[in-house]
This record gives structure tokens, C-alpha cells and sequence, in this order.
């Protein structure tokens, strides 16, 4: 991390957590369910879609990734009582991934049967490049074994992502794709920022050629746009894609997106982790840490 990201972060570490909440609730629904219910109505009734995130990754223990899934069930039960048009997020390692990639899988199978039961879908999210393979194994394992109901992420910044989108072609994966949230090493990503961009380009359209259903997610308006004339030059279905934006993010492009008549579906993270998920994520990728940097001295 530059020095000038590492004195943002420092200084974010030492304000008081009430004034980081404010700022990090920009970006999260709240800490319990029930905000994360009130964000989707919200949502809902500007037509678009949720895909809801309980925050939480890395868990060291069996126990600490059972709670997961019962958190996680109890989100799934809540949409369908609620009845909210919203999916369902998760992160593996919230589930196990690095104790016990069986336990994992008969973590992910529990949910996605009780997710069918409820007549839902559950997206699986992509880590960092440690869990990368593993997440694709188990991926690939969960439809061999028949279950349909559950969809991948594409970082566009991996130098893997055409070779893994290639494979998940034949099985019509449901692919979000993002540029990718992690700092990874030069040997195995690209980072610059136009690179990744072509990257990302690249990807979407062998994925809409491919047929696979795809959750284009970006704030980039030249990501934006370009998606736009694939989906005008292919002459897609509205129902064969859809756009994805992040909670709090860009509000008013949200809007226009769906005024042209797109799906749109937003990610709303909740949680009582939100702290450490906020400051693994300003970590992670400097620029948020900026974003509310900037948002806390604008108004301060
Ligand atoms: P970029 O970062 O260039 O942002 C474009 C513009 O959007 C910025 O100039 C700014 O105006 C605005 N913007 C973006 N982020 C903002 C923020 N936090 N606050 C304020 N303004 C902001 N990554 C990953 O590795 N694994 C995953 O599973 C996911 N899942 C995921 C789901 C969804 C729905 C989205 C939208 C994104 C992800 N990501 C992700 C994150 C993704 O990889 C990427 O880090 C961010 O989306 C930022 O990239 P953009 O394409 O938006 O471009």
C-alpha cells in the first residue's frame, strides 16, 4: 500500500467507531437482519433487485460457520416471508472453506436445498486468489451434483479469468462479473486500470456469446456504456442479463440503468461485522478508503 493510502487508513483506524459507522452504514444496510429487510423494500420499490450479504469471512471455526448458515437461512426464510425480490450472497471462507473444503461443501449443499425450498439463489462470491481454485471446485461439484441454484463470480483482473469463464461456458454458469476487489500480485493480475477494463470487456462478451446469464457489475460508466452496445449489437433478451451495483454506490446511475428498461439487482451487505469488514475492504482496495475519507472530512 502507498504511503499516502496507509496515513488514510491510519487515520480511519483512530477515529471513534460511532463516526466510522456512519460512513461505513453508506455502504451497509445495518447490523441486523431487519435493516437489511428494510434496504430491499427500499430497493424493491424502485424495481430493482437485492442480492443480500451477511458480512463475515475467514471464520476459524466449525461452530462460527454453522451460526453462518443458520444466519444465512434464517436471510432466505425472511425474504420469502417478507416477499422480497432478493437472492442471496456468500463467501466461503464464512462457510469453512479453509478448515475443511467436505465441511464446506455440506455447508453450501445444506443452503442451497433450503434456498430451493424457498425458491431462491444463492451467489457465490469471490475471495481473494488463495480460495480461487477451491471455490471453482466446489462450484463445478455443487452442479455436477445437480444443484442449479446457485451462481459464481469473475474477477476481470485475474489472468485466469478467460480460462476458467471457457470452462464455465458448457455448464451456462451464472457468472457475476466485477474487476476484482483484491490486490493480487503482477504475476497473476493485471493492475492497471485499462488493462483490467479491456480485461473486463473481453470476458463480458465471450460470456453473452457463451449464453450464460450475466450480472454485469460495475460503477464504470465506460464498462457501462460498452455493455450497453454488446447488449444493443447482440440484441439481448432484458432477461438474459442484468446490471449490479454495490449499496450506496451511485445512486442516480442506479436509476438511469433501470429507466432504460434493464434489470438491476444491488448488493446489500448487513452485519454485526461490519468494522472489520469495512476496514479489511479499505485495505483491500485503497480508493474506498478514500471514498470515505473524503465523504468523513466533506461533511465533518
Ligand atoms: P471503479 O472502482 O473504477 O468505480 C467506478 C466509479 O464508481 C468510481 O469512479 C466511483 O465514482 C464509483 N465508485 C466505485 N466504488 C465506489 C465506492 N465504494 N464508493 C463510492 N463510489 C464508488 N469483487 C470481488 O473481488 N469479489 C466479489 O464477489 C465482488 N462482488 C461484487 C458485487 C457487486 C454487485 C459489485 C458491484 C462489485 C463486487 N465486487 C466484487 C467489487 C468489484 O470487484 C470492484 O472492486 C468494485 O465494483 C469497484 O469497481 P468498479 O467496476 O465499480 O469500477
Amino acid at each position: 500500500m502507498n504511503p499516502i493510502n496507509q496515513l488514510i487508513l491510519s487515520v480511519i483506524r483512530l477515529l471513534p467507531r460511532s463516526v466510522v459507522r456512519r460512513f461505513a452504514m453508506r455502504y451497509i444496510a445495518g447490523e441486523e437482519l431487519d435493516d437489511a429487510v428494510r434496504a430491499v423494500r427500499a430497493i424493491n420499490s424502485k424495481k430493482m433487485t437485492g442480492t443480500i450479504d451477511v458480512l463475515g469471512e475467514n471464520v476459524s471455526t466449525r461452530e462460527e460457520s454453522l451460526a453462518a448458515v443458520r444466519e444465512c437461512e434464517a436471510v432466505l426464510h425472511s425474504i420469502q416471508k417478507n416477499d422480497l425480490d432478493s437472492n442471496l450472497s456468500i463467501k466461503l471462507t464464512q462457510f469453512g472453506l479453509k478448515m475443511d473444503e467436505e465441511f464446506c461443501y455440506s455447508n453450501v449443499k445444506r443452503l442451497l436445498e433450503t434456498a430451493s425450498g424457498c425458491n431462491n439463489f444463492v451467489r457465490i462470491d469471490m475471495e481473494d486468489s488463495s480460495t480461487t481454485s477451491a471455490t471453482l471446485k466446489l462450484y463445478e461439484r455443487l452442479r455436477s451434483d445437480g444443484l442449479a441454484n446457485v451462481g459464481l463470480v469473475i474477477q476481470a483482473n485475474m489472468r485466469r479469468g478467460l480460462e476458467d469463464v471457457q470452462r464455465l461456458i458448457p455448464m451456462k454458469a451464472n457468472i457475476r462479473l466485477c474487476k476484482g476487489a483484491y490486490l493480487e500480485p503482477e504475476s497473476i493480475a493485471f493492475r492497471n486500470r485499462e488493462e483490467i477494463r479491456l480485461r473486463y470487456l473481453k470476458l463480458l462478451r465471450t460470456l453473452l456469446e457463451g449464453k450464460c446469464y450475466v450480472g454485469i457489475a460495475t460503477h464504470d460508466d465506460f464498462l457501462i456504456g460498452s455493455a450497453y452496445q454488446y447488449i444493443h449489437e447482440m440484441n439481448l433478451a432484458k432477461s438474459t442479463y442484468e446490471f449490479q451495483m454495490l449499496h450506496g454506490v451511485r445512486t442516480k446511475l442506479r436509476d438511469q440503468i433501470v429507466d432504460r428498461g434493464h434489470r438491476l439487482r444491488v448488493y446489500v451487505p448487513f452485519g454485526q461485522y461490519w468494522y472489520a469488514y469495512s476496514i479489511r475492504r479499505f485495505k483491500e482496495n485503497p480508493q474506498i478508503a478514500w471514498y470515505v475519507f473524503q465523504a468523513i472530512f466533506s461533511r465533518s
